[in-house]
Order: C-alpha cells, then sequence, then structure tokens
C-alpha cells in the first residue's frame, strides 16, 4: 500500500513540473487571479522620461536606426552641446517629488487591479539596483532609489497585483551587438547579462506579472526563454501565482507563453480562443511620457471606456498606460482620465470584474451594444447615448421571469419582448449621469 502511494504520489508530482518546450508550458493554467482581475495600469518609466521627446524609442530614433529621425537629430543638435549622449540624460532622472503612495492611490482609485512598471526597457536602464547593470541603473545614478521595490510595496499595499516589464534585447548593450553580429550563434548577452537578471529580480521582487518584450530580432532559443520559463514556473517563489505574456522569441507573440498580447494593441475582430490582453496608451504618440504632448493627441474618456468595454467583452484584459514625468509625477490629464475610469467601474465594474464573455459579444440593433456575463446575468452595455429612451436588444432570450435594471439605479425598468422567442424593448429612464456615455443595462432571467 505504502509503495503504491509513494508511487502516486511521484507520479503526481512528476506530472506537475514543466519542461522546457512549449508544448509543456503552454499547457500550465493561467492563474485565476489574471482573468478576474480584467483591468491593469501600465507605466512607461526611465531614462527617455528625460528627454521626454518623440517616445520612449527616442535614443534609438536619435543614433540607432539609420537612417535616423531627423527631427530627434535637430532636436539634440539645437538644445544640447555637440558631445552630449544618451547616458548624459541619466543624471536628470530625479523623480525628486515621486511617492509610491501617491502613484497607488491613483492606480487604486482608477479601478485597476494590477499595475505593470517597466523594470528595464530596451534603453537597459534598470529602475532597480541590478548588480548586473553597473552604473546604468536607478540606485547608482538619477533617483538613487529603488523605484521597482518601492513602487511594488505601495501597490501591494492597497491590494493590486504587481507586474514587471522587461524588454530581452537592450539595443546598445556591447555584449549584444556581438551575439546580433555572430548571427545569435553565440550567447554572451543571455548567459552573462540577460538571465542572471531576470532571475535576481523575480527572486528579489517576487512579480505576479512578467511583461516581456523586445524579443523580435532572435529566435526563443537564443534568449533560453524556454529555460527560463520552465524555472518561473516550477521551481521560482511566484510559481503558482505568476502571469505570463507572449513575447519571448521571433514568431512567439499570439502563439507561445501565458496570455498573448500578439501586437501592441491588438484588437481582434471576433472572440479569440486564448486568454488575451489589450496593452493600450492614453497618449496615442507614445508610451513614455512627452513634454509636448497635446490634448488632441491623447483618448479621451469615452473613448478609454469604450476600448475598455469591447476589449472584455471579447474575453481579453485591459491595460491602460501613462508616462510619469522624470520628477516623478503622473501627468494631472493622465490621472484625470484614470480617476474618471475608476468613476465609471466604481458604477459598472459589476459587469467587468470576473465577468466571462456571453454566447454573443456584440449586436448592432437600435445602438451599438456589447455583452458580458458573470453568474446567471448578462449585461448589455450601451456606448452611445441612445435618441429616444428605448433601446432594443435583440439577442436576448426573455421569460416572464425577466428583470431589467440599469447599473447605478436599482428601479426595474419597464420591457417589452420583441419576437414571441427572443428579444427585448427596454424603457430606458433619465440616464444617470455618466461622463463616460456608457451604461450597463443587467439582464437578469435571460438566456
Ligand atoms: C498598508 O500599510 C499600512 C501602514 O503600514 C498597514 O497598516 C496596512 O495593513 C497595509 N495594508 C495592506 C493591504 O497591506
Ligand atoms: C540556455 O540554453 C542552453 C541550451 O540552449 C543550455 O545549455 C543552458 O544551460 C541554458 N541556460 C540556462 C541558464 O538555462
Ligand atoms: C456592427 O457594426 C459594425 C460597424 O458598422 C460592424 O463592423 C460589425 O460587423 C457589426 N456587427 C454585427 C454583429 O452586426
Amino acid at each position: 500500500m505504502l509503495t503504491l502511494a509513494t508511487l502516486v504520489f511521484f507520479a503526481s508530482h512528476a506530472a506537475a513540473r514543466y519542461t522546457a518546450d512549449w508544448t509543456s508550458l503552454d499547457s500550465r493554467p493561467l492563474p485565476t487571479w489574471y482573468d478576474e482581475a480584467k483591468v491593469g495600469i501600465f507605466v512607461h518609466w526611465g531614462v527617455f522620461s528625460v528627454p521626454a521627446f518623440e517616445s520612449e524609442w527616442f535614443w534609438w530614433r536619435w543614433q540607432g536606426q539609420q537612417p535616423p529621425e531627423q527631427i530627434c537629430v535637430d532636436y539634440m543638435k539645437k538644445n544640447y552641446p555637440p558631445d552630449f549622449t544618451y547616458p548624459d540624460f541619466a543624471p536628470g532622472f530625479h523623480a525628486q517629488f515621486f511617492n509610491p503612495g501617491d502613484w497607488a492611490d491613483i492606480f487604486k482609485a482608477s479601478g485597476a487591479k494590477y499595475v505593470v512598471l517597466t523594470a528595464k526597457h530596451h534603453e537597459g536602464f534598470t529602475n532597480w539596483g541590478s548588480p548586473f547593470s553597473w552604473n546604468w541603473n536607478s540606485v547608482d545614478t538619477g533617483p538613487h532609489r529603488d523605484l521597482v521595490g518601492e513602487l511594488g510595496e505601495a501597490v501591494r499595499n492597497r491590494s493590486l497585483h504587481y507586474g514587471l516589464y522587461n524588454s530581452l534585447y537592450e539595443w546598445f548593450n556591447p555584449l549584444y551587438l556581438i551575439d546580433k553580429k555572430n548571427g545569435f550563434k553565440s550567447q554572451q548577452y543571455v548567459t552573462n547579462k540577460l538571465l542572471p537578471e531576470l532571475f535576481n529580480m523575480v527572486v528579489r521582487y517576487k512579480p505576479e506579472l512578467i511583461w516581456s518584450d523586445g524579443d523580435w530580432e532572435a529566435p526563443d532559443s537564443y534568449w533560453n526563454s524556454t529555460q527560463f520559463l520552465a524555472w518561473l514556473y516550477n521551481d521560482s517563489p511566484v510559481k503558482d501565482t505568476i502571469v505570463t505574456n507572449d513575447r519571448w522569441g521571433a514568431g512567439c507573440y499570439c502563439k507561445h507563453g501565458g496570455y498573448y498580447n500578439c501586437e501592441d494593441k491588438y484588437t481582434p475582430g471576433q472572440l479569440p480562443k486564448h486568454k488575451w490582453e489589450k496593452c493600450q496608451s492614453v497618449d496615442k504618440q507614445s508610451w513614455g511620457y512627452r513634454r509636448n504632448m497635446k490634448t488632441s493627441e491623447l483618448m479621451d474618456l469615452p473613448t478609454i471606456i469604450k476600448d475598455l468595454v469591447e476589449t472584455v467583452a471579447l474575453g481579453g484584459n485591459y491595460l491602460l498606460n501613462v508616462g510619469p514625468t522624470p520628477d516623478g509625477m503622473i501627468p494631472v490629464v493622465f490621472e484625470e482620465r484614470l480617476r474618471g475610469i475608476g468613476a465609471w467601474l466604481d458604477v459598472n465594474g459589476e459587469a467587468i470584474y470576473g465577468s466571462k464573455p456571453w454566447r454573443i459579444q456584440r449586436e448592432n440593433a437600435s445602438l451599438p451594444v456589447w455583452y458580458t456575463s458573470k453568474g446567471k446575468s448578462v449585461y448589455a452595455f450601451i456606448t452611445a447615448k441612445p435618441s429616444k429612451p428605448l433601446v432594443e436588444l435583440l439577442e436576448p432570450k426573455t421569460s416572464t421571469a425577466t428583470k431589467v435594471t440599469i447599473l447605478g439605479n436599482t428601479n426595474p425598468l419597464s420591457w417589452a419582448p420583441v419576437r414571441p422567442n427572443g428579444g427585448l424593448v427596454v424603457l430606458l429612464p433619465e440616464l444617470p449621469q455618466s461622463p463616460s456615455q456608457v451604461w450597463t443595462i443587467k439582464l437578469d432571467g435571460v438566456q
């Protein structure tokens, strides 16, 4: 008996270990917190926030790509001495007003359930004291602070999940450039920089999400992605809670990994088969802060809420980005957007958090309508103010037990069937004030 029990024990344990190949890694169930969370905040912050010109790709546009982008070259010529280098921007990353508690309060007020900070973007600068990024990290220079650690503590203190963005490649890392020159047949950068740094980051900060990026120049075998993920899922301190995305090597995205990001701002036309996330930025032109951004270049609140609703209706999570200033402030216009989303979610969050896609995700009867469901309830989002106080929903099948309300108002609404086998017309009340122009009708007792 004992032998059999021992055998069963070992067999089940052996089965629970992942091997360093995509078939095994892709079979791992996504930790449940992630799908339930639905809404996250993305934060792009780094040395690129100092020039804060063009985008977080400024260094590459100025000195990497061939030919360089003329406006970046001109900008440097006009405003800086000729010998000024990109690393000279680092001392200007002061973060003197950075109060992680203030940020976390804003993120909490936005209704988001997770926060993802750039631990290291393509420029290679780490927002923590990485022992593998000597003098190019936020403790040795710039803020002289552990930004990753400080924000993590504040975010978790407000019961939000904490994730870290990490760029696999670094545009100008000399070791990376050697490997690249060798057609990625050598792995000097991966062995001496990337992997030790990633292991260190995970053990030190125990992120619940790794948002991998910068993978596209080399295959996953160069990055040792499957070996890293096998360690992450089997033996790391976050093996049970960690969520990852899909950017682990050229050709990987939308195919392998945890949830799928696919391309930036990916918008599927219909319900994807795999859990996914849309990353989106309030500043339509950049993920990092831009000093010369204009209101007309920002997403307004109704557009953001509609985007969020469409994403969640199609089974996605919505990760909305803001770029803080180098002195550590969330620009107030971003803060205002985030608080606006939070105000909307206060009323309508019931239809978002923990919801599932319904059998139909959208219809265009009298108005564009998106659906979600939770338990026995179905939620219909009206994404424009109706011209009459009537709205027609064609898909739900009603019964005598059907009950209709609008979130934010507990009074039952009057309704009438459209056809004997489906559809209803709802008489709307005076709509609750909503700067976001999106309302949610809750349907109980429908199919
Ligand atoms: C947040 O920090 C405060 C003060 O240190 C503490 O009292 C509280 O329990 C913490 N909350 C969470 C959720 O960790
Ligand atoms: C990286 O992958 C190679 C084989 O491709 C393997 O020999 C090496 O041990 C791996 N390194 C780590 C740290 O997993
Ligand atoms: C609804 O209308 C939009 C925009 O006109 C269109 O792209 C979409 O296919 C329509 N969907 C359905 C279900 O009719």
